[in-house]
């Protein structure tokens, strides 16, 4: 379609050539082109951290990035995490922990917590928070959140040195 450019997108490992008009953001281009709906859309202005997910390692919002831009980067989302049909260990944490209830903000909440393991194996009750000062919870879950990724970092820790 005229006005349309190919963007060449790097998604949780594997290459995706799209055709695409220059204002459509990454998040738009996750969920409607690629049908990778586990990233959400909630304020779609930055404000609500439920559609974050990994550029080059760090927590970005995709609603706020156009997809012409995370050309040449490395993005991961919620459906990069489970490796063959095993959940990623901070995935498991969060439905052992009853950190989810409607679970709209789980995948940003989730994208988050692992940029931030991936950067800090053992990070503090504080610093979790800090990390996920940007991931609104409207069913107010985020003690449950807390603690779901502490207990994750463990586990991922001493599975690391086990
Ligand atoms: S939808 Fe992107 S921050 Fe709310
Ligand atoms: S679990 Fe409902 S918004 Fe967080």
């Amino acid at each position: 379609m005229s006005g349309e450019v190919l963007v060449r997108l790097n998604i949780n490992g594997e290459d995706h050539t799209l055709a695409l008009k220059p204002n459509t953001t990454l998040l738009a281009a996750l969920r409607r082109q690629l049908g990778l709906t586990g990233t959400k859309k909630g304020c779609g202005t930055g404000d609500c951290g439920a559609c974050t997910v990994q550029v080059d390692g760090q927590p970005v919002n995709s609603c706020l990035l156009l997809a012409v831009a995370a050309e040449g980067k490395r993005i991961t989302t919620i459906e990069g995490l489970s490796h063959d049909g095993e959940l990623h260990a901070l995935q498991q944490s969060f439905v052992k922990h009853g950190a989810i209830q409607c679970g709209y903000c789980t995948s940003g909440a989730v994208m988050a917590s692992k940029a931030l393991i991936d950067r800090n194996a053992a990070p503090s009750h504080d610093e979790i928070k800090e990390a996920l000062a940007g991931n609104l919870c409207r069913c107010a879950t985020y003690p449950r959140i807390v603690g779901a990724v502490k207990r994750a970092a463990q586990i991922m820790k001493e599975s690391n040195h086990g």
